[in-house]
């Protein structure tokens, strides 16, 4: 990076509106604004990946390709940005080498200039087919380190596997804070570290779920972060990112100021307004992501599994079991040797706490997906396990210790066939790879849309 401006990447277009509204934002929400986005200056603008994938299909009726092509010609002069699972792809389960190597090809055909891929448990081995593909087919490889606190989580910690990250071909490394565990003193610990270990440029992602984030762009500012990801005001703050505004404005004049304008801002922001209360009115958006959530920090629980806690609970009829839960969920996760909790660890090590809890017994009812950590399917976890839960989950089964991928046969073909009536293009195959039953339901109705006759014909009905 040539000079000592806070370059920004606004996260409005994806990671806010997937931390705050259920990821519901349509493409027509987001059309409107992108002349003002394009010209705003931002380094990238994160607007693919994640839960946005499923989320056109399963809720928005919206191809998720289309979504980006139309993006890719709205934004010309921006870099797009999309968040990658690493052998995840965007699905919960490990993928064939030539899955990831063709849908890191097509997403990087159709317009995506930065791929953000990211480990759980960050093992580097589920990480290199993605970045070995990234690379090849031209983009900004921008290899991730999921932050989390832990006893065996430390700077030492991050600054080896960050170095490791860059020797594999890492263009840019990440800081993936997604709980906002990171503190503002530790965030100005770790970048600084980080800038003396390693020569790519440092980029960082946290959230304002526990009220810090603003402290920690600064800190991480102030450390020579080279990029930091905010998200415009309308949909800033708690779950989300902090306001892309208020940091432009604190650091205004000073020699890390990020020479985005406040008034190009507030244009912008004036649009999302009216979105954001769109989101509202449908229920999507529920104010209460926006508290400051402290139990983030004393439970080490992310925000986003906070809430899918209390309504499993609910479902069990045991919501007075909350606080017990929540002091199972560091417990269990010592005993699965200290993933991170991140997608799919955080769902994995939450379930089986609720079952520890609600089942009256630890681990007499033990999850397949507990079953499958404790095996090494999903990778090296970071610290020991205890073996005396692992026996008791797997017995005498072999641990996996290879990269796990290896274990899988290319099966591209297969999906290919599988999904042959209903894919009409390789996009359509890969949209079934990774959700076979919402892409199949997705391109029926895609293929054959309802004529309007129809539609007359049921709203009839109905009445
Ligand atoms: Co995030």
């Amino acid at each position: 990076m040539a000079n000592n401006k806070l370059y920004i990447t606004d996260t409005i277009l994806r990671d806010a509106h997937q931390s705050q509204a259920a990821t519901r934002m349509r493409v027509e929400d987001m059309l409107p604004a992108c002349e003002i986005l394009d010209n705003m200056g931002y380094w990238s603008l994160e607007c693919w990946g994640g839960a946005t994938f499923d989320s056109c299909m399963r809720f928005l009726n919206e191809d998720p390709w289309e979504r980006l092509r139309k993006l890719k010609a709205a934004l010309p002069k921006t870099r797009l940005q999309m968040l990658f699972r690493g052998q995840n792809i965007l699905g919960y389960k490990h993928y064939a080498d030539d899955v990831v190597d063709a849908f890191c090809r097509k997403s990087i055909e159709n317009g995506i200039d930065v791929v953000r891929v990211f480990d759980a448990l960050n093992d580097v081995r589920n990480l290199e087919q993605a970045m070995k593909s990234i690379k090849k087919y031209g983009a900004i490889c921008e290899a991730a380190i999921s932050y989390t606190t832990s006893p065996v989580h430390n700077d030492e910690y991050f600054v080896k596997l960050a170095k490791t990250l860059e020797q594999m071909g890492a263009d840019v490394i990440c800081i993936k804070d997604m709980a906002n565990l990171l503190l503002p003193m530790d965030a100005y610990k770790l970048v600084k570290k980080l800038k003396a270990n390693v020569s790519c440029p440092i980029h960082l992602h946290t959230h304002n779920t526990t009220g810090t984030g603003d402290m920690v762009n600064l800190m991480a500012a102030q450390a020579g972060v080279d990029i930091v990801d905010t998200a415009l005001s309308p949909l800033a703050n708690g779950t989300a990112q902090p306001s892309t505004e208020a940091l432009v404005a604190t650091l205004k004049g000073t020699d890390r100021d990020t020479e985005l304008d406040l008034t190009m801002l507030s244009k912008a922001a004036e649009h999302f307004r009216g979105v954001a209360n769109k989101l509202k009115s449908e229920g999507s958006l529920d104010p209460k992501v926006l508290n400051v959530d402290t139990n983030t920090l004393l439970y080490q629980v992310p925000g986003g599994m906070l809430s899918n806690l209390l309504s499993q609970l609910k479902q069990a009829n045991a919501e007075d079991k909350y606080y017990e839960v929540l002091a199972e969920i560091p417990r269990v996760r010592r005993d699965c040797g200290y993933p991170p909790l991140v997608t799919p660890t955080s769902q994995i090590v939450g379930t089986q706490a609720v079952f520890n809890i609600i089942g009256g017994e630890r681990y007499k009812m033990i999850t397949k997906e507990t079953k499958g950590l404790l095996r090494g399917e999903y990778g090296q976890v970071p610290g020991e396990v205890n073996e005396e839960v692992r026996r008791k989950a797997i017995g005498d089964a072999d641990v996996v210790t290879c990269r796990p991928a290896d274990l899988l046969e290319p099966e591209l073909e297969k999906y290919a066939e599988e999904a042959k009536d209903l894919a009409k293009c390789e996009e359509d195959v890969l949209s079934y790879a990774l959700f076979p039953q919402v892409a199949s339901k997705f391109l029926a109705e895609r293929n054959n849309p309802k004529k309007p006759e129809d539609e007359v014909r049921t709203l009839y009905v109905e009445y």
